[in-house]
């Protein structure tokens, strides 16, 4: 079974085929990452426009890439949401005029989902149940998946995703766009005790997030000494990464313990940090028959891949949508 994912929920144009939701034929990633940096940030009016630029092109190389013609598909699915409105109707139309013009059948996708089955297109991928966190620029999840389509919330950010500290945090700190992967680079040379940072945790609600409080934590460092430069700036990065981090990993493994998991799936882009990785795998250590499952970090941040994963299990559950498939940005999972 070969389905052709689409996804344009936010700053990536990307398109992929992957047979039987386990192999990637191809995975096509336009990123629209220089044309946000000069803004800090994404823009939606550019990355919609840009979307409408990039699309056809990114699925015809999909297609060229995997070697399959549009007659051998046996299914399309799109990011329906949640994410960007006029980004993820750029998908969503071609989608369904594609599902149209070819005669296939056709998936809505929540981009959060696909963030979840990422780790099925690793070597060893997961099985059910297992405890899911999802860390993305717009999320922070914990989710118990039970089955395919099969999802509760454990927990979530009260205000700001895991993405957003590690980007604001790194606009505070005069580093670029998308400042995740700044902060992860130059953490790398610093210590991670240096700078004390309060615990990014939300008292009594148990299984919930806050990041906002660390952010403000991070301003008034940087009103009192300034930006610091070289090994200072490094030692800086470390020891906030570390806060949100240790947030993290307090309330996975707390989750993990509590309702006795033996799976642990880590997605989203912020499962590409390396100290995050390292993190969880070295907790897990600490416990009996607890295994991680990490998918690679390119399939960690937006990809379709993990799009045409998720969509191929929905049409093997019978799911067709139509014309009347719409794009819902705020669709929880
Ligand atoms: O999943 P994703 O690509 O898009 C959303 O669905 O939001 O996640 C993007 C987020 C951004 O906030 C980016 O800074 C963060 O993932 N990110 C990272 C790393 N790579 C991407 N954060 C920390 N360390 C990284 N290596
Ligand atoms: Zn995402």
């Amino acid at each position: 079974m070969k389905v052709l994912g689409i996804e344009t929920s936010c700053d990536e144009t990307a398109a992929s085929v992957v047979e039987d939701g386990r192999r990637v034929l191809s995975d096509v990633v336009a990123t629209q990452i220089e044309l946000h940096r000069k803004w800090g940030g994404v823009v939606p009016e550019l990355a919609s426009r840009n979307h409408v630029m990039q699309v056809l092109p990114v699925v015809d190389e999909a297609l060229a890439r995997a070697g399959v013609k549009p007659a051998e598909l046996d299914g399309i699915a799109v990011t329906s949401g949640p994410g960007l409105v006029g980004a993820l109707l750029v998908g969503v139309q071609v989608a369904k005029a594609l599902a149209e013009a070819w005669q296939k059948p056709l998936a809505g996708v929540n981009h959060l989902e696909g963030h979840l089955l990422a780790a099925f297109l690793s070597e060893t991928p997961p099985t059910f149940p297992f405890l899911g966190l999802v860390v993305s620029g717009g999320h922070t999840s914990l989710y118990a998946a039970e089955g395919f389509g099969r999802y509760r919330l454990l927990g979530a950010t009260r205000d700001d995703a895991a993405g957003e500290a590690f980007d604001k945090g790194a606009k505070l700190l005069g580093l670029p766009y998308p400042g995740g992967v700044a902060i992860d680079r130059l953490a790398r040379q610093g210590d991670e005790l240096a700078v004390r940072f309060p615990r990014a945790i939300v008292k009594g609600a148990d299984l919930d997030f806050s990041f906002s409080g660390l952010k403000t934590a991070l301003l008034h460092h940087v009103r009192k000494h300034g930006v610091p430069e070289g090994k200072a700036l490094a030692d800086l990065c470390a020891s906030y990464q570390e806060a949100i981090v240790g947030a993290l990993t307090h309330k996975l493994f707390r989750a993990a313990r509590r309702l006795q998991f033996s799976r642990v799936v880590l997605a989203g882009g912020v499962a590409a940090n390396s100290r995050l990785r390292a993190a969880v795998v070295e907790r897990a250590a600490e416990y009996e028959e607890l295994s991680v499952f990490l998918p690679a970090p390119k399939l960690c941040t937006d990809n379709a891949a993990m799009i045409a994963v998720a969509g191929t299990e929905a049409l093997r559950r019978g799911e067709r949508r139509g014309p009347d498939l719409a794009a819902d940005a705020s669709w929880r999972l």
